[in-house]
């Protein structure tokens, strides 16, 4: 069942919160996560878990756990070998870079790095400028849209497939894997979605091989905006990525570059026109599009938590954690602590400052931010120009996905 609306309905004073666990949510949880995170800050902070697992909420614990990697771990192969064996989930899942601990996170980001230069994204702007205005072109004779199929789904993964070369005919087929290989990272997992997911991992690598193959034979093939060749190249210190780095960190790209872009243009549009008063000053003051783009990201972080795990007893906040204590970072209830964001739950696009934690922070801060931004700045600014008079048919759907705050339907009139 879709939870619908994203803006809390009670401020969960009833709850008793000493009771909250996020390895069994209430029913009502998704709907109310900020209502939830203001009582879990103020009340339990680091929350302890049935499975004896914390849940951070304070923005200041959050960011001690991203900036100190020595202390608290990324790498998940003790915790994915029991779930997944010798199997190709486990080497996808464990050779991506988001996954690793310095020193060979350190070595593949900076191989990774090379490929996202400052040249690279300019090269895509131009394409995201011509994919928006064809979208919008599409949807100028219409009387209502539904945003998440109509708009926010199509840009993010068009241009994370041009950054690799992957022809749009095989768009579909990259999204069904994604889906499969994702969610082999959910709590429970069958059998049958396992060997879905191994299948998927091995199916999406031979794919790879075949594009690389052929960029190799014709180096100058690709399109503006395409990063393949300088990933294939990129060097450090006399390394480069072997063939298996190379594969994951694509597959961990195509995963990672669009369903978390989709979900923020989603909410971007839902919160906008929940706030007509800040379309009246964007439209005023087309310069505060990228403040917008921040306010967007902070109140409605895509990714709601990241992990760690303690590689030596430590505390946070004054509770002492042994070795091997698994943290959640919940970056929704950070980006709304009332000590950094001064009125957590109003929606101001010309908030500042406004260093919210949606692309994490540290040695793992998202390697796509300002692609992300790009995209959302180029979106929302042209949406919103071109139709002054769009409207809210109904609030939006939201699944009940945790890690991910998706909108899964959200029906507007233009
Ligand atoms: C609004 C959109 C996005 C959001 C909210 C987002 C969020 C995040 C977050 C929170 C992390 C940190 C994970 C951690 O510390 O454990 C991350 C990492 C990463 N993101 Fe993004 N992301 C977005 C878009 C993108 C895009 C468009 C790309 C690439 C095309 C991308 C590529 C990556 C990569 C490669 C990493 C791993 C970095 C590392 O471990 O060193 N992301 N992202």
């Amino acid at each position: 069942m879709p939870a619908t609306a994203t803006s809390d309905k009670s401020d969960k004073s009833d709850v008793d919160i000493s009771q909250f666990d996020l390895m069994n949510l209430p029913d009502d949880f998704v709907p109310n996560a900020y209502s939830y995170f203001s009582r879990l800050r103020s009340e339990s902070p680091v929350h302890p878990n049935s499975d004896g697992s914390f849940v951070l909420t304070r923005y200041d614990d959050l960011v001690a756990a991203y900036r100190d990697p020595k202390i608290w771990s990324s790498a998940k192969k003790a915790e994915f070998e029991p779930k997944f064996g010798n199997s190709a989930l486990f080497e996808h899942h464990t050779t991506s870079l988001v996954f690793m601990d310095p020193p060979d996170h350190t070595r593949i980001r900076k191989l990774f790095q090379a490929a996202f230069t400052r040249k690279a994204l300019a090269a895509l702007e131009p394409r995201v400028h011509e994919l928006v205005d064809r979208y919008l072109d599409e949807l100028e004779d219409r009387r209502r849209m539904e945003v998440v199929a109509d708009f926010s789904f199509k840009l993010p993964v068009e241009i994370v497939c041009d950054m690799l070369g992957v022809p749009s005919s095989d768009r579909l087929l990259i999204r069904d894997w994604a889906l499969l290989i994702l969610g082999a990272l959910e709590p429970v997992l069958t059998q049958e979605q396992f060997d879905a997911g191994c299948q998927a991992v091995d199916d999406f690598k031979a794919y790879l091989r075949d594009r690389i193959k052929e960029r190799r034979a014709n180096p100058e093939g690709g399109g503006e905006g395409e990063i393949l060749t300088a990933l294939m190249e990129a060097e450090e210190d006399g390394l480069k990525l072997t063939e298996i780095e190379l594969l994951h960190q694509c597959i961990f790209l195509l995963n990672a570059g669009h369903e978390t872009s989709t979900n923020m243009i989603s909410h971007g549009v839902h919160e906008m026109l929940r706030h007509p008063d800040e379309i009246a000053k964007l439209r005023e003051d087309p310069e505060l599009i990228e403040g917008a783009v921040e306010e967007i990201l902070r109140f409605q972080a895509p990714i709601q938590i990241n992990n760690r795990k303690a590689l030596k007893d430590t505390d946070l906040s004054g509770v002492p954690m042994k070795a091997g204590s698994q943290v959640h970072l919940m970056i929704g209830a950070a980006n709304h602590d009332p000590a950094h964001f001064p009125d957590p739950e109003r929606f101001d696009i010309t908030r500042r400052p406004n260093r919210h934690l949606s692309f994490g922070l540290g040695v793992h801060i998202c390697a796509g931010n300002s692609l992300a931004r790009i995209e959302g700045k180029i979106a929302f600014g042209k949406l919103f120009a071109r139709f002054p008079t769009l409207r809210l048919d109904a609030p939006a759907k939201l699944s009940n996905r945790v890690r991910f705050r998706e909108v899964t339907e959200l029906e507007v009139s233009i």
